[in-house]
């Protein structure tokens, strides 16, 4: 009998721990600043909403990691023990996040492949400068990246994907009243989203085209030196660029401090070139530096005419070509040389980074040559075209011939019928 109670003391102690134990690792799973902050409106509440998709909870953070206190403890006064840390200041959030963003070993643990440095370059770029001289209207962790909701680069919803960056950066930069104090343009953005590397981000979702800290950097934020844009814009168009170091503006513009490309395209507005920004036309960059009189000034209209006389060539055999295949003939193999030509053509606008007739010179020889054989062979196919024309004529007629040749005999027999 006693040995039976003692069995089933044994077993309620057993169930209780089994209990105990069961809520313990329940409360550990579900942390209690979740739980209460759930319950929270607002501002106690939004961090737990956005929370859901951050990187941080991804990877098994919760938010003690970075506001400390005990996630075990449903009491509000026992979860926020001596290592509750409250809200961070704005400019505390750098040394929060470089706790463990620039902690190499501590980081290797999760992803040995991300960098460990955003810090050490932040304080490198012009908002690291003045936030240091104690600025704190400049661009912290947080304001690039957000708070609750961070997400890696790569996730189109991130602050920090390609098509967000604009944005991003220009809720600081284009705040005319917010940057009042600094004596910098509030454009930016808006002339970003007029050029032609904007087109090719948005509208064609090319995901290679610049955006902001493609140009400024990522962490390093500064406008780039002038002696480096040229570096910057040659990683993208590396042909343009080795053409432009080899040409005598490099030296010259080196001498003279004027910003490589930059100069002739711009910065942020940067357009779709045209043959006009060539020669000495009113639209034509070259005018800008070169009087009418000098060696410059020639090369410049020579450059332009010889382009814009191989285009216009191959306009005229592709219209050729085009009322040959309108009136039937096949020209598609002369189509296809002629794409030769207009290859060629666009060669020759980026070989004009060489400021220099020599080296457009072959180019367009052998552009001239496509469009003389290509236009040869367009004339024979409208001959052909005239003859066959010239042989459907004929063919009517006697045909129209013959059939009133038949017309003719039905009557007769038909006549003779009758009579008989
Ligand atoms: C039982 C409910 C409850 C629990 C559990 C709880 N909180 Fe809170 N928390 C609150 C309330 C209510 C406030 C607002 C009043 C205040 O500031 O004390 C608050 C405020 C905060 C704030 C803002 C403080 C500030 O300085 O503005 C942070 C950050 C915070 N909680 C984080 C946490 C974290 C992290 C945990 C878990 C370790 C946690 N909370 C657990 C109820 C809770
Ligand atoms: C990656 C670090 C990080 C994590 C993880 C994190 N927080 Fe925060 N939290 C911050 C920072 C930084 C601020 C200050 C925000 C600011 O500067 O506006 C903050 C602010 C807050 C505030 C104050 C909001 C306000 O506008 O006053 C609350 C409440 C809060 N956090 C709750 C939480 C809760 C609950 C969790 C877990 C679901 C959590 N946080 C997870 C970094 C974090
Ligand atoms: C408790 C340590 C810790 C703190 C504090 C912290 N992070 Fe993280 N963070 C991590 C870990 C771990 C990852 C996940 C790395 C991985 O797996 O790719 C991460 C990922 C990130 C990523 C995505 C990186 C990627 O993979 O592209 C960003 C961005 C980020 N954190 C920004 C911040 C910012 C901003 C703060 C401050 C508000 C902050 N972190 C605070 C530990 C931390
Ligand atoms: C001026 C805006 C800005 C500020 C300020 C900023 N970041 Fe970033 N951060 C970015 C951009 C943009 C990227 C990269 C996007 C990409 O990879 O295309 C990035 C990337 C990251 C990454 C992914 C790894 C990497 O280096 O590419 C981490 C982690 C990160 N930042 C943490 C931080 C931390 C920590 C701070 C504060 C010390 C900080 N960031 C401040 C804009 C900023
Ligand atoms: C929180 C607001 C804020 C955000 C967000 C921000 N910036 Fe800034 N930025 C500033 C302020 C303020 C200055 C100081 C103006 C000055 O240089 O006098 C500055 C300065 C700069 C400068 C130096 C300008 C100069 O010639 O002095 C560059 C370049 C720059 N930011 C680029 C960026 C880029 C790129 C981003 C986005 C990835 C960004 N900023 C996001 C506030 C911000
Ligand atoms: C294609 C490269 C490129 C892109 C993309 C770019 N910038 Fe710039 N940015 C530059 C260059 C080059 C300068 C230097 C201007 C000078 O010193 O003459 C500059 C200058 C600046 C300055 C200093 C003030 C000024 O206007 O001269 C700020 C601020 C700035 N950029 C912010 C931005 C922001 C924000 C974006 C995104 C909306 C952006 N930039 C996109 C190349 C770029
Ligand atoms: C991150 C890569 C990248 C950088 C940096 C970059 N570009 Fe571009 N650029 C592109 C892409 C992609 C296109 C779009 C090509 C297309 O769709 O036709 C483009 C287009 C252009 C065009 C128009 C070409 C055409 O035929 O219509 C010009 C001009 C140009 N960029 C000049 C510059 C200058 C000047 C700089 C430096 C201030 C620069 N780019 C920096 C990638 C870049
Ligand atoms: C002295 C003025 C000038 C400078 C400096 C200059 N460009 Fe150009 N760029 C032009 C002209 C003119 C055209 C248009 C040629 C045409 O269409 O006839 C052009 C066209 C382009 C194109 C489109 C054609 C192509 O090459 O595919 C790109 C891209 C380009 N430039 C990039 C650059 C880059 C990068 C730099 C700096 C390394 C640079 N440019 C420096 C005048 C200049
Ligand atoms: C920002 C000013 C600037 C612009 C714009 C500019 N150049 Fe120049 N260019 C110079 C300078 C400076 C030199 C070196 C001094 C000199 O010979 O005049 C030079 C030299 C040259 C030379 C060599 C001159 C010689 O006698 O050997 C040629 C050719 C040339 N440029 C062609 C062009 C063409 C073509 C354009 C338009 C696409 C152009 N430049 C636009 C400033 C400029």
């Amino acid at each position: 009998m006693k040995f039976k109670r003692a069995k089933r003391n044994i077993f309620f102690l057993f169930l209780m721990l089994v209990l105990f134990l069961l809520q313990r690792s329940l409360l550990a799973q579900t942390s209690s600043c979740i739980a209460c902050h759930m319950e929270m409106e607002d501002e106690l509440r939004q961090p737990v909403e956005d929370f859901e998709k951050d990187i941080h909870k991804q990877v098994g953070l919760g938010c003690e990691d970075c506001h400390g206190g005990n996630p075990n403890e449903e009491d509000m006064d026992l979860a926020k023990d001596k290592t509750f840390k409250g809200k961070p200041e704005r400019d505390q959030n750098l040394e929060l996040c470089a706790s463990c963003h620039s902690n190499v070993t501590y980081m290797k643990g999760f992803n040995p492949s991300l960098r460990v440095d955003q810090l050490a370059i932040y304080w490198t770029s012009k908002h690291g400068q003045l936030l240091k001289k104690g600025d704190k209207k400049v661009a912290v962790c947080s304001d690039c990246h957000g708070v609750h909701g961070i997400q890696t680069s790569s996730h189109p919803k991130s602050w920090t994907f390609p098509w967000n960056i604009p944005k991003t950066c220009g809720r600081c930069h284009s705040d005319k009243e917010f940057m009042k104090r600094y004596k910098i343009p509030t454009s930016q953005e808006a002339d970003y989203r007029g050029s032609v590397h904007a087109q090719a981000l948005f509208e064609k979702k090319d995901l290679s085209a610049p955006v902001c800290n493609d140009c400024h950097g990522n962490h390093g934020a500064v406008p780039p030196e002038i002696t480096s844009i040229a570096q910057v814009c040659s990683q993208c168009h590396p042909s343009a660029g080795d053409l432009f170091s080899e040409s005598p503006h490099k030296k010259a513009y080196d001498d003279m401090g004027i910003s490589e490309c930059e100069a002739c395209h711009g910065n942020h507005r940067i357009l779709s070139p045209s043959d006009e920004m060539l020669g000495t036309g009113e639209r034509a960059v070259c005018i800008q530096c070169h009087e009418e009189d000098s060696n410059a000034y020639r090369v410049a209209a020579q450059m332009k005419q010889k382009l814009q006389d191989l285009a216009e060539k191959i306009q005229k055999a592709d219209a050729l070509l085009s009322s040959a295949y309108n009136q039937g003939v096949e020209v598609s193999e002369p189509r296809y040389r002629l794409r030769e030509a207009g290859t060629l053509l666009l060669m020759i606008r980026n070989l004009t980074h060489s400021f220099s007739l020599e080296s457009i010179e072959e180019k367009i020889e052998e552009g001239e040559m496509v469009v003389s054989e290509v236009t040869v062979e367009g004339e024979a196919a409208l001959r052909e075209a005239k003859l066959r024309k010239k042989g459907l004529v004929i063919a009517t007629f006697f045909v129209f011939i013959l059939a009133i040749g038949i017309f003719l005999k039905i009557r007769q027999l038909s006549k003779k019928s009758h009579s008989s």
